[in-house]
Parts: C-alpha cells; structure tokens; sequence
C-alpha cells in the first residue's frame, strides 16, 4: 500500500526574493544583518578561500572575539573546489552564496530547530511532509551519543517521527578546514518526489542522491575545537552555525532539475550557448558557467592566477575552461565577452567584479593568451603521439612537461580521454 504523500504546490520564487526573505525573517528574530567578508580569509591559514558563512566568524566562536550582537545573520560567497570532477552535474559548484545565520553563546539546539521550522514553512512555505531531518547518530570518540536533544525538538515543532535520520560523523559533523571550532550538526532536506520510489523507511537508506535534497545546514551545534593533534577540547560557550546554499534553494524551491537552471546561473549558461552557436555539450556549458563565475570572484579580489597555494585554483579553473571548449573544436570561443556579459550582469550581487573590473580582464588575458599557446602545441605533439600507439612512454611525459610545458594533469586527462594503456613496465607511466 502506499504512504500518503503531499505535493507541494507554492509558486515559483527567485533567488532574491529567497536572500531578502532569509535575511528579513532573521532580523525580525533580532539578528544583526551584518555584511559579508571577501573570500580570501584574512589570518586564517587553514583555509585557502572562505568556504562557509562561519569561516570569517571562528574568532567568535572561540571567545577571541566579541561580534556587535549575539544573533548574526549574511549571505556570503563562498568557494569550495574539493568537489571539483563532480561540477556539471545538477548541484555540485565550485562557488556559491551562502545564507547564514548564527547564535554566538545565545540560543542553542531549541532555537535554532524553531527557528528553521518555522522559516521553512512559514515563509517558504514548504510543507510539513516534504521535509526530512537528520541529526548526530554519536560517536564515542568525542563521548557524544545520538542526538536526542535535537529529535526532540524536531518532534515538538512538528517534522513526522519517520522523517528524522540518525546520520553518523562524516554525515552529520562540521568544520570549516581541519582544525578549529565545530560540531555536530542537524540538516534540513526537501523531498522531491510525490511517490514511494526510494521513499525512506526508518533504519532503511536515506536517498540523498536521486531524491532527498539538502537544502540547509540548519545547526552545526558548535561545542568543540579541533585541534592540530586531532583531539577535540570543548569550547568555552556553545553557539548555532547555520548555512544554506542560495543556488541549491532556488533549485529545490522552483523544482527545477539543476541549479543551472536557476535565475542565478541559467544566463550564464546561455549566454555560453549564443556565443558557441549550441555546439557545446551540456556539461561543458555548465562546467563554464561554473568555472567562469569562480575564476570571476577570485580575480576580482586581486589574486592573480600563479603556480601555488590561492593563485593556482584560478590558473587550474581557466586552464579546464580553455581544455574544455578546445577538446569540443569550439577553438576561438569568446571569452572575453562571456566575462563582460558577467560583469555586466552580475555586479549587483557581486560589486567586485565592476570595481577591479580591469585587474580581472587583463589576468585573464594574460592567463588565457599563454596557456592557449602552450596547449595548442603539445596537444599537437600529444596527437602524434597517440597516431604511433595507445601509451605515452615516461619520456614522452617528461618531454611534454618540461619542452611544452604542459601540465601533468592534461596528460592524464588526455590519456584517459584516449584510452591510453595503463602500463606498470619501465617504458610506460600510463
Ligand atoms: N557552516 C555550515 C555548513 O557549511 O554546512
């Protein structure tokens, strides 16, 4: 027999709507909406960009530092490049804006729970049945056992018994890098679908690939600091981190099947298309799109693209790019006119891009104008290789690097594009 479910049945939203509506409900829950910080993390050298609302705020969580008021909310840019092979499918992003709010030593697991219930069905209006929540299984390394405190309330505001997944730390823990303040966290997904397909049944698996979306980190309950050893030491008050991606809601909220068909995304992605006259793939459209808004944001903080640490992350995003739409015969793609139509386009939520406008026109230039130069011949000298037989010899490898000066990751990239044998004798590396 069926379970009964419920459609969802709101009217479309745009992602501005969703920021100002966010960020409007939380000062009216007394929150200060304070303005959000530049990517690049000033004294922090455990992270190479901000990848979280809360990466700019440690100091606050750690007592270092008093913010202006104990309730905070923004929405930040964010940069996070582990998940890079993944972009191009339907939620994965090297960029994103992320809606945050915090309790700094304020409220702890009851406010935050009856905060987020009541923002996500009141003024999202997004109904009872389609959301699910997963909270801390415990783990003993840390002496903490499954999170009841945040069951409880998750019960008491009204998400169903059999939509409450105990989920174990890798799921369910956060840090910001590898060390510093953290926590177990309770998160907030959306169901996607009306039927009983992959429908989760408790104890059974939680679909988080093809049907449940996550769609808010609604409490990373910060207790502990981790520290360079590995061990964790309780911090000296507790405090809620909260984050959201903007993309990933305006996705789930429209119902659409991909944040590149979100207002935030899908302009890029045509615009793309116009200037490669369609004959890029989908993926590569998107992973454009993607890489161009990134690169965009890095450059325009002034971190121009070199060899090491911040300023490699821009140099490897562009080289993709140009790998992509070469590999795809879309040679003399228009770049400079994808990141004009950006700038022009974008500046609203993004100012930096207009005001170092210049710094991030001419580094891209720059960076496109050699490595372009670099590609063209040792994709060349790659092909020859390729029309003598299916592996490149270590000194072919050696060659390509050093004479061409073509990445390693290139040749890899090509040998697998090629199906090059993969061979552990003396005369092949691949
Ligand atoms: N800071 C919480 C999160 O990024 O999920």
């Amino acid at each position: 027999m069926g379970i009964l479910t419920v459609s969802d049945t709101r009217e479309k939203i745009t992602s501005k709507e969703i920021r100002e509506k966010f960020l409007s409900y939380f000062e009216s829950k007394d929150h200060l909406r304070i303005k959000n910080s530049s990517i690049i993390p000033k004294n922090d050298p455990t992270l190479l960009f901000i990848n979280a609302g809360m990466a700019p705020m440690k100091k606050f969580f750690t007592g270092e530092e008093s913010p202006e008021k104990p309730r905070l909310c923004n929405v930040q840019t964010c940069i996070r490049t582990i998940d890079l092979d993944d972009v191009g499918d339907k939620s994965h992003l090297t960029s994103f804006s992320m809606l945050g709010s915090w309790s700094i030593g304020d409220y702890f697991k009851e406010g935050a729970i009856k905060l987020a219930y009541e923002f996500l069905t009141k003024h999202l209006n997004i109904p009872n049945e389609k959301l699910y929540v997963t909270v801390f299984a415990g783990d003993k390394s840390i002496g903490l056992d499954v999170d009841d405190e945040c069951k409880k309330w998750w019960k008491e505001v009204g998400i169903l018994e059999d939509h409450i997944v105990e989920c174990p730390m890798e799921d369910n823990f956060w840090i910001a890098g590898e060390t510093g303040p953290c926590g177990p966290c309770t998160e907030v997904f959306y169901d996607t679908r009306d039927d009983d397909v992959n429908k989760y049944v408790p104890g059974g698996y939680f679909d988080t690939k093809t049907r449940y979306i996550e769609i808010w980190n609604a409490g990373v309950c910060m207790q502990f600091n981790r520290n360079l050893d590995g061990t964790y030491s309780p911090l000296k008050f507790k405090s809620i981190d909260t984050g959201a991606g903007l993309e990933r809601l305006t996705m789930t909220l429209n119902k659409m099947s991909s944040v590149y068909d979100t207002d935030l995304l899908k302009p890029i992605c045509d615009k793309i298309n116009e200037l490669a006259n369609g004959k890029l793939s989908e993926r590569t459209v998107r992973v454009l799109t993607d890489h161009t808004r990134t690169i965009s944001l890095i450059l325009s903080e002034k971190q121009a693209p070199s060899n090491e640490g911040r300023g490699y992350v821009p140099r490897k995003l562009i080289r993709r790019c140009i790998l992509l739409t070469t590999k795809e015969s879309v040679k003399d793609f228009d770049y400079l006119s994808l990141y004009n139509f950006f700038i022009d386009n974008y500046s609203d939520i993004f100012p930096l891009i207009k005001e170092n406008k210049d710094f991030l026109l001419s580094h891209f230039e720059k960076e496109y104008e050699q490595f372009n130069k670099v590609l063209v011949s040792g994709l060349e000298k790659l092909d020859e290789i390729k029309t003598k037989g299916n592996n490149i010899s270590k000194e072919d490898a050696f060659d390509l690097v050093t004479t061409y000066g073509l990445p390693f990751d290139i040749i890899e990239d090509y040998a697998k594009d090629n199906n090059f044998l993969k061979k552990d004798d003396e005369s092949s590396s691949f």
